[in-house]
């Protein structure tokens, strides 16, 4: 009887072991040997092989077998049983199989495709197990980022993305329209986080951003998103305790639960379980004299580019902050560091094993007047920040706080080699689709 069979998903198959039950899915591969038919089965949940043995199966779904295509979707029922050599350390001993609905010639087989089929085909290669595994591996990430600040006292405080002004400089500005006016997809929700700091004390935003940024990097996304916490009476170094403990927290968390994820990828965790705090903390000056022993070109007071931090990490096993980045390469709100005229008391992260930097933040400048000269020296229409301003004229405070890029995390602890694969849609340089 059909409708007595329960219904499962193969990531529960281990509580029914014994039992008849019936699997949903689609076709991951098929082969057969004679009396004897294997389906690997996806259900989204996992792989489960299902072996239909003529004689203990049913008839007609041993016939039926032939017919099936690689992403049919098909219903199996079938007796669980162990198997340690089974993708998930369970088979189903098969009884029954209906074809629910076929595939025809599904465009992504086992050979291998280019970069920019598989990106066209992103809504079906989604189904592979290895983007599975980085995706699956994204939602733990993301799970575990709102369980850190939620466990210690933040306020979730949603920034809009609709603005009117600029956060991280003008040249990466996506431009809208707001009616008649003229607006900008959100670059950063930190403006807001600290309006939100001085009313709730430790904030949170976490969110898409977009940067117009017209480069092709294996970093570089259009649309990505990033979680800002923000801390009332924060200093930079405090700021740098946070965000050590939260990658710390991060990591860890992946390793332990997304032990077959991580395997499926190949990623090697040794590294990854070095990852615990305190990391290494570098000035600006003595990060660009490393960098000057192997990239004599590189001007010191400069930024980095993504070669000089990979120079960087490769010095340590643990990610390394380097902060006291000249005021100059810093965006307007970063704080001076009054006892070293020029360098600002900003601070980045950057992760091993040459994956760059994946935070940006700093100690925010508190002083009404400095912030004023900063807003004009920068070219910034003042009266776009007036709200901002009052921030520092009604009870002024001390605060900090960074932007985590989620998709450079993703792509660094798994180990992926462009941020492409990190995220569901990615938006790049150059597409738009699907
Ligand atoms: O260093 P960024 O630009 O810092 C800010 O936006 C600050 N307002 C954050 C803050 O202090 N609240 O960006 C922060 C992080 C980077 O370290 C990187 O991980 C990520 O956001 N990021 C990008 N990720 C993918 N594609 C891009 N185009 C990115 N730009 C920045
Ligand atoms: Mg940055």
């Amino acid at each position: 009887m059909p409708s007595e069979i329960k219904r499962t998903y193969i990531n529960d198959l281990s509580q029914h072991v014994g039992q008849t039950v019936e699997l949903r899915g689609w076709v991951y591969n098929k082969r057969s040997s004679g009396k004897i038919k294997f389906l690997l089965l996806r259900d989204g949940t996992g792989l489960c092989q299902c072996v239909y043995f003529k004689g203990e199966c049913e008839e007609s779904s041993f016939v039926e077998f032939e017919n099936l295509t690689q992403e049919s979707c098909v219903y199996v029922t079938g007796v669980v049983k162990e198997e340690k050599r089974s993708p998930g350390g369970f088979e189903l001993s098969a009884r029954t199989l209906h074809i629910h609905s076929g595939a025809v010639d599904y465009p992504i087989g086992p050979k291998e495709h280019g970069t920019d089929f598989l990106m066209n085909n992103r809504h079906l290669w989604l189904r592979s197990n290895q983007q599975h595994a980085a995706l699956r591996i994204r939602a733990e990430i993301v799970k575990a980022i709102r369980d850190f600040f939620d466990g210690r006292g933040f306020t979730l405080v949603d920034a809009p993305i609709f603005t009117p002004s600029a956060c991280e400089g003008t040249s990466t500005l996506f431009e809208t329209k707001y009616f008649d006016e003229k607006a900008y997809l959100s670059q950063s929700g930190q403006l807001y986080m600290e309006a939100g700091a001085a009313a709730f004390g430790k904030v949170y935003c976490f969110g898409p951003t977009f940067r117009a940024e017209k480069s092709k990097t294996r970093r570089h996304l259009i649309e990505f998103w990033m979680v800002e916490p923000e801390v009332a009476f924060n200093d930079l170094y405090d700021n740098m305790e946070l965000a050590e403990q939260f990658v710390e927290y991060i990591v860890q968390r992946v390793i332990k639960n997304k032990e077959a994820e991580l395997k499926v990828l190949e990623r090697n965790t040794e590294q990854l379980a070095k990852v615990k705090a305190p990391f290494p903390r570098l000035h600006y000056t003595e990060a660009a004299d490393i960098i000057l022993k192997e990239n004599p070109a590189f001007i010191k007071g400069d930024d980095f580019g993504g070669t000089d931090e990979t120079i960087i990490s490769s010095k340590f096993e643990k990610p390394v902050f380097v902060h006291h980045y000249p005021q100059a390469i810093k965006a307007f709100y970063m704080k001076e560091d009054s006892s070293e005229p020029g360098s600002s008391m900003s601070c980045d992260l950057l992760a091993t094993e040459g994956y760059g930097e994946i935070i940006g933040g700093g100690q925010r400048e508190d002083d009404l007047n400095k912030l004023l000269k900063k807003i004009e020296e920068h070219k910034l229409n003042e009266e776009d920040f007036n709200w901002f301003l009052d921030l520092r004229r009604y009870g002024s405070f001390p605060h900090a706080g960074f932007g985590l890029g989620v998709e450079r995390t993703v792509s660094w602890i798994c180990g992926l080699s462009h941020v492409r694969e990190t995220i569901p849609f990615p938006r790049l340089y150059g597409r738009l689709r699907p």
